[in-house]
């Protein structure tokens, strides 16, 4: 076994014989493959002395926070560099100058906030340049025009809030440009001028308000775009005009209508993906000759007589349409293609709950007469913006018929009671980033049809208990970053429709008892960041349709076990990044049949109890114990279903009482990364590659049969019973 010295040594000996070339410290040369990798060594400067003949250099990992111009000027046959993780924050005019031959630049995860227009001069031949995961809030036109045989631009998981036009000028080839998670807000028109290669832009996970149907229309050869998870409420007339375009993905926004000549314009399109909006209806789309999919599931659909024409028209063009009737209650639950079209009916008896749910025809401008100084109206859209406006009072006076209002980034201080009178229509109130402390009692009355509320970035500690009162349609509600230190007891009971409550990064230190009476069909719960270092038994009683719970980064120091007692529809739990040291029996018993996704990761964790994993078993489809400290595993022969197992960054004792872990990672067929720690002489090697030989006859240590403290559901639960049945497939693991 060669120690990681000698391999240097080994490398540096080879090279010594040929060119008078020394490998840099800390680095490992391959002379034979041309390669270098300094992985992981604080360096705190890119290596002087690399042999000039390098077409691989690897420094992921170090600490190099300026990258000077002309850095790379003794290595000129580069053709792949990495340098993700390694605290950059500055490239420096020229910085890649002489890499001409270069053709991959992974600088993802670093601390980039600006990119200058000089910043990628000289890599003419670059082919992918990878900058997620950084800080960038700015790149300067021009920065991109050097690089004509790019094909693939990630600029995930950054900070853009503005793309300027003519900003991509110069990638005469390119073929993708990844935008997803920013919080682009404003798209130029030009933005997106001439790049008629482009075959696929991804915008998810931004904070568009409306489409950018200027600067979208001039991509002709687009063929997907990806503009999911953005706060969308309405898609207009002709609003997307694109040629090419074949797969659009509006999925997981906040779509109340779409226009049935919206992609009238863009007539190749095969496939729209409408996946959780709050959509009642749809009309046939009009100008589709090749449409084969629309995705209309997690929509509430009503099945009524106005969705008899589009249940024509998928019948008549074979267009799949995953539609779910979500109502009138006789239909619910049925698929749309299993009803007969003559079957959607509009009852003459409609109660009035269902009347409600009948959608107003998008009305057109006439409405939209005034608007509040200081605001810009956009009739065509239903939208109002008076973001960053200075404002100190909530302007009055808006159009009634406004879906969307912005009002993020002014200086409120309070919401004043019935703040909004005027509002009837609107579904989704953008309030982010205002300095509000208080919220006062039915501040919001009125908003009938309000599904989201975002109080993101504000100085919340408190709210009043009638603060939510008047806007019942409430789904989804955004409290994170402000500053409160435990949920407002009753803060919920008007919230009757309550999905997703977003309370990360507060300082709540504890979960009492009944904190969420009245939010009875809460799904999500985020609570991550936070310093929890309790959860009551009965803290989450109320929302037994609980499906996701984080508890992430906080202090809580072992599974809350007896606070999931009821809550049988649990499928995730997040419990990464606190300090669990120790898991014992039974931990996750009272979820075992419903969980599907379970997050033990960054914990210190440094022992898992034989019975810890008790009822889990073939339901589970992801486990995350990676970052901590356990030396073994308890059998984990019941997780026959697995998609993702992470187990990186544990010290394995790889010693016979391994054999058992050994055995089954080697019947996966996933990839699993784990390394033995110890003895010394495998250290470093995987899990898998390790010969157990000399553990022949060595007899597994059985789970002593484990009786567990913890109590069963007071009720019985639905969905988990196993039901004594030997054929396969009875017990439902999934919704
Ligand atoms: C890395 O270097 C910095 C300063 O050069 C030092 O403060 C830090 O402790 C070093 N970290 C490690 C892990 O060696
Ligand atoms: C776009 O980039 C982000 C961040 O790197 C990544 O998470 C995402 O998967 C990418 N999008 C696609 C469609 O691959
Ligand atoms: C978005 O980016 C942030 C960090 O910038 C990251 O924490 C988050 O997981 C990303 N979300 C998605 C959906 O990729
Ligand atoms: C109308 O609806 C009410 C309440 O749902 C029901 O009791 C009644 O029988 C209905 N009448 C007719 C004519 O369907
Ligand atoms: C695995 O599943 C079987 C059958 O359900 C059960 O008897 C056994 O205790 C489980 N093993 C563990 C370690 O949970
Ligand atoms: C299991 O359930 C299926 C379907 O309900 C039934 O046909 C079968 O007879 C059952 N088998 C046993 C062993 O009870």
């Amino acid at each position: 076994m060669l120690t990681f010295a000698n391999l240097v040594l080994f490398y540096l000996t080879l090279a010594g014989t040929g060119r008078s070339e020394r490998c840099p410290q800390f680095c490992i040369c391959d002379n034979i493959k041309h390669s270098v990798t300094c992985v992981n060594k604080n360096l705190t400067r890119v290596p002087v002395t690399i042999p000039q003949l390098t077409n691989k250099l690897d420094i992921h990992g170090n600490n190099i926070k300026v990258i000077p111009g002309s850095a790379f000027l003794p290595i000129p046959y580069l053709t792949h560099l990495n340098m993700q993780k390694c605290n950059i924050e500055t490239i420096e005019e020229g910085a890649f100058r002489g890499l001409g031959r270069l053709v991959y630049l992974n600088l993802g995860s670093n601390n980039i906030a600006f990119i200058y227009q000089e910043s990628f001069d000289g890599l003419s031949f670059l082919q992918q340049l990878v900058l997620e995961n950084n800080h960038i809030e700015e790149i300067k036109p021009g920065a991109f025009s050097q690089l004509g045989f790019l094909n693939l631009l990630n600029l995930g998981n950054n900070f853009l809030v503005y793309l300027p036009d003519m900003i991509f000028q110069g990638l005469h080839q390119i073929k993708w440009i990844n935008l997803s998670n920013n919080t682009l807000n404003i798209v130029a028109d030009q933005a997106f001028a001439g790049l008629p290669t482009l075959k696929r832009l991804s915008l998810d996970h931004n904070e568009l308000q409306y489409l950018p149907n200027e600067a979208l229309s001039k991509l002709s050869g687009v063929t997907r775009l990806d503009l999911g998870w953005n706060p969308l409420t309405f898609i207009g007339e002709e609003a997307v005009q694109m040629d090419s375009l074949k797969q659009v993905f509006l999925n997981d926004m906040a779509l109340q209508d779409v226009s049935h000549n919206a992609f009238e314009k863009s007539p190749s399109l095969t496939l729209i993906d409408f996946q959780n909006n709050q959509l009642k209806m749809m009309q046939p789309m009009t100008g589709l000759k090749q449409i084969k999919k629309v995705n209309l599931k997690g929509n509430p659909i009503h099945c009524n007589c106005y969705m008899r024409p589009f249940k024509e028209w998928v019948d008549k063009s074979t267009i799949q349409a995953n539609t779910v009737c979500s109502s009138p209650i006789s239909f619910r639950g049925e698929h749309l293609e299993s009803l007969r079209a003559i079957d959607l009916k509009c009852d003459s008896n409609i109660s009035e709950v269902e009347e409600e749910q009948v959608p107003a025809p998008i009305t057109s401008t006439e409405e939209f007469t005034s608007c509040p100084q200081n605001c810009v109206c956009r009739p065509d859209l239903l939208h109002v913006s008076c973001e960053n406006k200075g404002h100190r009072k909530i302007p009055k006076g808006f159009p009634a018929n406004t879906r969307l209002l912005d009002l993020q980034r002014n200086e409120f201080h309070t919401v004043p009671k019935n703040s909004f009178p005027d509002l009837k229509n609107l579904v989704s109130l953008h309030l982010q980033n205002c300095h509000i402390a208080e919220l006062q009692s039915r501040a919001f009355l009125g908003m009938k049809k309000m599904i989201y509320l975002y109080l993101s970035n504000n100085k919340l500690s408190t709210i009043n208990t009638a603060a939510f009162e008047g806007i019942p349609q409430l789904t989804y509600l955004y409290l994170d970053h402000n500053q409160f230190t435990k949920i407002p007891k009753g803060a919920f009971k008007f919230l009757p429709n309550l999905f997703a409550l977003h309370l990360q990064y507060n300082s709540i230190s504890f979960l009492s008892d009944d904190m969420m009476t009245g939010a009875e069909k809460l799904r999500w719960l985020c609570l991550t960041g936070n310093n929890i270092n309790y959860v009551s038994p009965m803290a989450l009683h109320a929302t037994e349709e609980l499906e996701k719970l984080h508890l992430d980064e906080n202090v809580l120091s072992e599974v809350p076990t007896s606070a999931l007692l009821n809550l049988p529809m649990l499928g995730e739990l997040k419990l990464s990044k606190n300090p669990i040291k120790y898991i014992g029996n039974g931990a996750f018993l009272p979820v075992a049949s419903s969980l599907q996704h379970l997050y033990l990761d960054n914990l210190g964790l440094e022992k898992i109890s034989a019975g810890a994993f008790a009822g889990l078993g073939p339901g589970m489809r992801s486990l995350y114990l990676e970052n901590n400290k356990l030396p073994n595993l308890p059998s984990m022969n019941n997780f026959t279903n697995l998609e993702v197992i992470d187990l990186g960054d544990n010290p394995f004792v790889c010693n016979c009482q391994l054999l058992p872990l050994h055995r089954w990672i080697e019947k996966l067929n996933l990839k699993v990364d784990a390394t033995c720690e110890l003895p010394a002489n495998v250290h470093g090697q995987r899990v898998k590659d390790i010969s157990f030989k000399t553990c022949l006859g060595w007899k597994e240590e059985k789970p002593k049969s484990t009786e567990h403290k913890v109590k069963t559901n007071k009720k019985p639960i639905k969905r988990s019973q196993k039901i004594p049945n030997t054929s396969k497939g009875m017990i439902n693991k999934s919704r």
